[in-house]
């Protein structure tokens, strides 16, 4: 059986700032320091799966300029899958500006390209969701292709894990399709909020919440899972690590118990490191940290 992992969603360029004063609107302040950092809360998620050794492909698109053309090398680098990823001769890869103060970020992010994935093109990629195990959904494309996606996986017995980030009211459709959806606990509230038959989640929800650890539903019982501590340079793309590692746990078999402790100890080692990608543990180092922190418990 191919145990391929399909992420469809975003790609951006993080355009990161470093900055130990955060301006007010019509104030300039000097910055530290300037990054250009592959981002996207897709891509981000792609390679959080790529680097425990997963088998990925990226469904996405970028712009035809050079961040375009950079972010597709990028991706190859970790042996992900970029057949369907394509540059979009008039429009622009979307980007992320982003301000780091002090671990804690700001973010704008203009979707330029990501913006143009339509429906239409998720039907293009039948073939490739049909033949994977897991399709992975975030919200960074528009909500109609999301929605494509989930039907055709479905549809071919795939299973569906979402993360509702950026958070927007989702229909009860959607919620019906997915296997998981992995809200923060800010997301989690808007969603619990929003939706008319809170009912559909039972079973589904896994909440993040940083250093608060992990909850979830099993049997109907709310269960949960400590974070480790760690020290934190950069929270960007710590969800994405968490989601990218959980779909890969969940592909091999492992428990949402389990699932969502390896997830944890991955997005934890993320944050150690500045930009969103960087940080993501491989196997090798994930399953490094979990031997060491085991025998810390045991103290
Ligand atoms: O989840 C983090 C990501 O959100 C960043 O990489 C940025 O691109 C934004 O999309
Ligand atoms: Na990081």
């Amino acid at each position: 059986m191919d145990r391929k992992i399909t992420v469809i969603g975003s790609i951006n360029m993080d355009l990161v700032t470093q900055t130990n004063i955060i301006p007010k609107i019509g104030e300039t302040v000097m910055g530290e320091a300037f990054h250009t950092i592959p981002g996207g809360k897709g891509a981000n998620q792609a390679v959080a799966a790529a680097r425990l050794s997963a088998d990925v492909n990226m469904i996405g698109l970028v712009g035809g300029d050079a961040f375009g053309e950079e972010y597709i090398e990028h991706l190859r680098s970790f042996s992900i899958n970029t057949d369907n990823v394509e540059p979009v001769t008039h429009a622009k890869t979307g980007i992320a500006s982003i301000i780091l103060a002090e671990g804690d970020n700001s973010i704008i992010v203009v979707t330029g390209a990501n913006n143009l994935l339509t429906p239409e093109i998720i039907n293009l990629n039948e073939k490739t969701i049909a033949e994977s195990s897991l399709v992975l959904l975030q919200l960074e494309i528009p909500l109609e292709s999301v929605i494509r996606a989930a039907e055709l996986a479905k549809k071919h017995g795939v299973k569906v894990i979402l993360n509702p980030a950026p958070f927007q009211p989702l229909p009860e459709e959607l919620l019906q399709l997915v296997d998981y959806i992995t809200p923060n606990e800010y997301e989690a509230e808007l969603l619990l909020a929003s939706t008319a038959q809170p009912d559909i989640l039972k079973n589904k929800l896994i909440i993040t919440r940083g250093a608060q650890g992990v909850t979830f539903h099993e049997n109907g019982q709310m269960q949960h899972v400590s974070s480790y501590k760690v020290e934190v340079k950069d929270t960007t793309g710590a969800g994405d690590t968490f989601n990218g590692a959980f779909a890969v746990a969940i592909l091999e078999g492992k428990t949402v118990r389990e699932a969502c402790e390896i997830a944890a100890a991955a997005g934890a080692l993320s944050v150690t490191k500045l930009g969103a990608q960087t940080g993501m543990p491989t196997r090798a180092e994930l399953e490094a940290f979990l031997a060491e922190r085991k025998g810390e418990q045991h103290e």
